[in-house]
């Protein structure tokens, strides 16, 4: 009976431990977000282009390697593993930010901690007006920035009940407004004589998006930059005379043109500010983050920058194995995951530089825990 009472006297010290130490964490995490919100393409999708697209579009996606290095199957990213948000995610205490696609098909029940809805191949403007642009010269996604955001209006009664609620939500809740506006210039033609008048536009709707959010609530926002397109082996022109290339072999043009469209895109950020004092705008400086990588790779333990780590190739159309393409051996080493994309390491280093502040104006919160 003795030990017994005693026993129990441990197991209750023990419990009350535990709660205050659970006081203690929950203190922690105060001010922590605990949703994710996010639009974008590519680089930010976790599943809605295959979600929402023919699959005969996506072959390649839907089979290994890609998702080898983490998920170990393929999920719809543009990855080897996790993505940026992903790496955000898992810093904060959240879940993977699950795609709006399979909200849609029914697949996901929580939706309170986030949603994703960017999709692969999004502009920030209209793909109508994009298509008009390019003698409607066909596009693959026609779900711009100003469709995500439609979807996220719809969706938000079925996110929060009320006003009260839905501010008690976002409150804590982190927006992502891109990365976006790459595949702009892309699809546009890179084309130097038309930037004048497309970059102003491109970034007009990025802000529109964003007012938008605010005006649905967000108070915590990122608004990125775009990375620097011209070290992107998929869009390295080759062939060219060597003063077309810096002393990195990065493709100077593409560069200057995304310096010139995130220059605006941080002073449209910077006009918000000042437009809504009670909300938080982060500018993420993505481009300085993944030079981090560029200008030194060996410090973060790649040897490849320039070279994709997969190069998709079918042996046989009607197996569509792609096993007749190229795959490196270590895809940690490389920061080009499949030509147009980076690989998880890459990601992994700028999602530590939204997070800590060097690249983000302001820094987000301080996370649950460090990305690791
Ligand atoms: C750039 O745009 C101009 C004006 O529309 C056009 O004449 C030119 O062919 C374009 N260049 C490229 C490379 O697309
Ligand atoms: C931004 O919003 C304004 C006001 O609604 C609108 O007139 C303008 O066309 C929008 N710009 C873009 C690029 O979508
Ligand atoms: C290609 O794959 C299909 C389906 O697996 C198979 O029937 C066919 O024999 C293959 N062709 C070649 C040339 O290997």
């Amino acid at each position: 009976m003795g030990q017994d009472k005693s026993m129990k006297k441990i197991v209750f010290i023990l419990l009350s431990a535990l709660s205050i130490l659970g006081k203690c964490h929950a203190g922690n995490s105060q001010g922590a977000y605990e949703a994710m919100f996010t639009f974008g393409d590519s680089l930010s999708d976790t599943g809605n282009y295959v979600g929402f697209h023919d699959p005969s579009d996506i072959e390649v996606l839907n089979k290994l390697p890609y998702g080898k290095t983490f998920f170990g199957k393929p999920t719809g990213r543009f990855c080897d593993g996790r993505i940026i948000l992903d790496f955000i995610a898992e810093a904060y205490g959240l879940p993977f930010v699950p795609p709006y696609a399979d909200v849609i098909h029914g697949k996901v029940q929580n939706i309170r901690q986030g949603v994703n809805f960017a999709v692969a191949g999004a502009t920030a403007l209209d793909a109508n007006f994009i298509l008009s642009k390019r003698n409607q010269k066909p596009i693959k996604t026609m779900e711009s920035l100003d469709v995500q955001v439609g979807w996220f209006k719809k969706l938000k009664p079925s996110l929060c009940s009320n006003e009260q609620d839905c501010a008690r939500l976002f409150k804590k809740s982190l927006f992502f407004v891109g990365e976006i506006g790459g595949n702009d210039l892309g699809l546009l033609g890179f084309n130097f004589s038309t930037a004048g008048e497309t970059i102003p536009l491109i970034v007009e709707a990025i802000t529109n998006a964003t007012i938008t959010l605010i005006e649905e609530g967000a108070v915590h926002l990122v608004v990125p930059g775009n990375p620097p397109m011209g070290c992107t082996a998929g869009f390295i022109k080759s062939g060219l005379s060597k003063d077309q290339y810096d002393s990195r072999g990065c493709f100077k043009r593409l560069n200057t043109l995304v310096e010139l469209e995130n220059k605006e895109i941080k002073q449209a950020v910077s006009e918000l500010k000042k437009k809504y004092p009670h909300v938080t705008i982060t500018f993420f400086d993505y481009y300085g983050a993944a030079n981090q990588f560029y200008d030194a790779p060996q410090k973060y333990g790649f040897s490849e920058m320039l070279k994709p780590c997969f190069v998709a190739k079918a042996c046989n159309d009607t197996a569509k194995t792609y096993t007749c393409g190229f795959l490196c051996e270590n895809p940690a080493t490389y920061t080009n995951w499949d030509g147009a994309h980076y690989t998880e390491a890459a990601y992994k280093i700028i999602a530590q530089s939204v997070i800590d502040g060097h690249f983000s104006h302001p820094p987000l919160k301080h996370p649950l825990k460090k990305i690791a």
